[in-house]
């Protein structure tokens, strides 16, 4: 199924497309950790990304259309994908559409983590994520076996620099004005199924009850 996952900044999209991915094959296609491999090989794409991520902006939509077009026409997104972060305007909704299109594909669910802002100032200033691959912990509600290493590949984790109170702030206004209108754009397509929150777990549950009964239904 080609999946995407929506909500603010910090709702735990990151954190359960890895799970679906590692439990369940589907590909996790994160904008964000696209941006970030690129801001780290300061490639001209990383470079541009930086003034817009390190500030809690979004980055122009033509620059993530293309990077979406490029990634989903490689061939392990052909058997479905899960987005997390994208889209996040109606600009890159639309675009989606015809990227999908091009090729007789189409969107089957858009799951909503819907969190709290207070909610989400607390676990993005604790969130820690590792250099190699992006796995993700939190100090409190998700910590590591060994504190600072990674559970997965055993590499040092790292505060994001876009997780200071300061920028999720930023992130999260930015949030509300460009990406909340999408849950209209897909409630009105009937795509759109809300998630409610819980710990990480038993989101998961929720989760995979939720596209098994959209599978069994197409
Ligand atoms: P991106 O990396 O996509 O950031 P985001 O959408 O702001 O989402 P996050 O990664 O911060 O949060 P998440 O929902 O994945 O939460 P997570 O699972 O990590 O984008 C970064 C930047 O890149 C943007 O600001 C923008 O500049 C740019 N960008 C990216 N895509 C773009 C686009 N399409 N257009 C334009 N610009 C774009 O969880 C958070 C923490 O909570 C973790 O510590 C985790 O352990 C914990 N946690 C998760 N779930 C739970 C739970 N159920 N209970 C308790 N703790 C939990």
């Amino acid at each position: 199924m080609n999946l995407i996952f929506l909500g603010p900044p910090g709702a735990g999209k990151g954190t359960q497309a890895q799970l679906l991915q590692q439990r369940e094959g589907i590909p996790q296609v994160s904008t964000g950790d696209i941006l970030r491999a690129a801001m780290a090989a300061k490639t001209p794409l990383g470079q541009e990304a930086a003034l817009y991520v390190d500030r809690g902006e979004l980055v122009p939509d033509d620059v993530m259309i293309g990077i979406i077009n490029e990634r989903l026409n490689q061939p392990d997104a052909q058997r479905g994908f899960v987005l997390d972060g994208f889209p996040r305007t109606l600009g890159q909704a639309r675009a989606l559409d015809r990227v999908l299109g091009a090729t007789g594909r189409h969107i089957d669910l858009v799951l909503y983590f819907d969190v709290a802002d207070d909610v989400i100032i607390r676990r993005l200033t604790g969130r820690r994520v590792c250099r190699s691959a992006a796995h993700i912990y939190h100090e409190e509600l998700s910590p590591p076996r060994i504190s600072g290493r990674c559970d997965i590949d055993g590499s040092e984790l790292f505060q994001r620099e876009d997780d200071r109170e300061e920028t999720v702030r930023r992130r999260l206004e930015v949030y509300h004005r460009e990406t909340e209108p999408l849950v209209d754009f897909y409630r009105r397509r009937g795509l759109f199924e809300p998630v409610r929150n819980g710990d990480i777990e038993s989101v998961y549950r929720q989760l995979v009850e939720i596209i098994k009964a959209r599978a069994g239904s197409r």
